[in-house]
């Protein structure tokens, strides 16, 4: 079989190769860090999923080689194959920064803002995305959508008003289950993803939709309003299963083991599916072989004061020289050039002991 051919590709102004076909956005994800764009839909391990939420728009300055005129609009990186010499802008385009920020701003129309007792807060795309895009105030004048209640039975907590439509939950019923009991219903404001859940709730495997939705829209009955995740230690563990994998990460406080889900990958996507018994009914920590702590991306609040204790302490050990190539940190901003407020021979960030007020400048109100 014939290799396929390498294009050449540069985003944000790094340049990679990678083989036709491939999207924008995983050659983006081959970057990686913030060039790679946010995707609230597109999901690597579920066919068809991607083109929905419009969280990956970026800007094709350069269409090819071949054919070097810019696409008119922006595109989305999802859906979007690379072509030979193609040079795109995510990040380094203030159109894409624009665009981003209005389709939060869509996104949060109709979704609550009620991260203080939703059990996705701390590990939320869309609440990661309203810190990096969203606005303070809201345009809407009108009454957010609200939907009958769906019991999806003992394990899954359906809130239509947080989900996003993604369709996430959709490809997931129907790729995992392998029966086609699902579909969006409805359009507009009135669309919603109840019914398909609802018949394939038997499924040993429907407990992955709580892993793939990225809000709050699917949450773990088992573990609702028990804690919140940035409290809980992520350990991986194992066991034998006659169904799925088994290789899932626990979530601990103390002994006590809180709430089990798939392992995910750095892009907060599932790496293996695993089936409901391991995931609603393991929840003692002797039903399980402990590997270790899972690592956790450290910018995350998840990764904040862990692992103190029985699995020792785990501090980070880069500093801003190691992590970049021996440079020094250097003075970005001195704060007398921009503000009066301290006294001109105080510099704060020197002082041996906590600031006083005699450190300022009277008060001249
Ligand atoms: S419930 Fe979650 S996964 Fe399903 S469509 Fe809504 S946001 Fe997406
Ligand atoms: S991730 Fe590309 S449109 Fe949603």
């Amino acid at each position: 079989m014939s290799e396929q051919p390498l294009f050449k590709v540069t985003i944000d102004n790094i340049t990679i190769e990678v083989p036709a076909g491939t999207t924008i956005l995983n050659a983006a994800r081959k970057i990686g860090g913030e060039v790679a764009p946010p995707a609230m839909c597109y999901y690597s391990k579920l066919e068809g999923s991607g083109g929905k939420c419009r969280t990956c728009l970026v800007e094709v300055s350069k269409g090819s080689e071949k054919d070097p005129r810019p696409m008119p609009k922006l595109v989305a990186s999802c859906r979007t194959t690379v072509m030979d010499g193609m040079e795109v802008k995510n990040i380094t385009s203030e159109k894409v920064i624009d665009a981003r920020n209005g389709v939060v701003e869509f996104l949060l129309i109709n979704h609550p803002l009620d991260c203080p007792v939703c059990d996705q807060a701390g590990e939320c795309h869309l609440q990661d995305l309203s810190y990096n895009h969203g606005k303070e105030g809201t345009r809407f004048e009108f009454q957010k959508r609200v939907f009958k209640k769906h019991d999806l039975g003992p394990y899954i907590q359906l809130h239509m008003t947080r989900c996003i439509l993604c369709y996430r939950c959709v490809f997931t019923a129907d790729q995992l289950t392998g029966k086609r009991e699902h579909g969006v219903l409805d359009r507009g404001d009135h669309a919603e993803i109840a019914t398909f859940i609802e018949k394939s709730l038997e499924n040993e495997f429907i407990g992955n939709v709580i892993d793939v939705c990225p809000v709050g829209a699917l949450t773990d009955k088992t573990f609702r309003f028990k804690n919140r995740v940035w409290f809980l230690k992520p350990m991986d563990a194992h066991r034998d299963c006659p169904t799925c994998s088994g290789k899932v990460t626990l979530w601990n406080r103390g002994d006590e083991v809180y709430r089990v889900t798939a392992r995910k990958d750095q892009w907060g996507e599932v790496e293996d599916w695993i089936c409901n018994t391991c995931r609603f009914e393991k929840k003692n920590t002797s039903d399980w072989v402990i590997e270790g702590p899972r690592l956790i991306d450290r910018h995350s609040v998840i990764a904040q004061g862990h692992y103190a204790g029985s699995v020792g302490m785990h501090k980070p050990t880069e500093t801003f020289e190691a992590v970049h190539n021996g440079r020094k940190p250097k003075l970005l901003m001195d704060i007398h050039s921009v503000s009066n407020v301290n006294r001109p021979e105080i510099t704060l960030s020197k002082l041996d002991r906590p600031a006083h007020s005699s450190d300022f400048k009277p008060n001249q109100d």
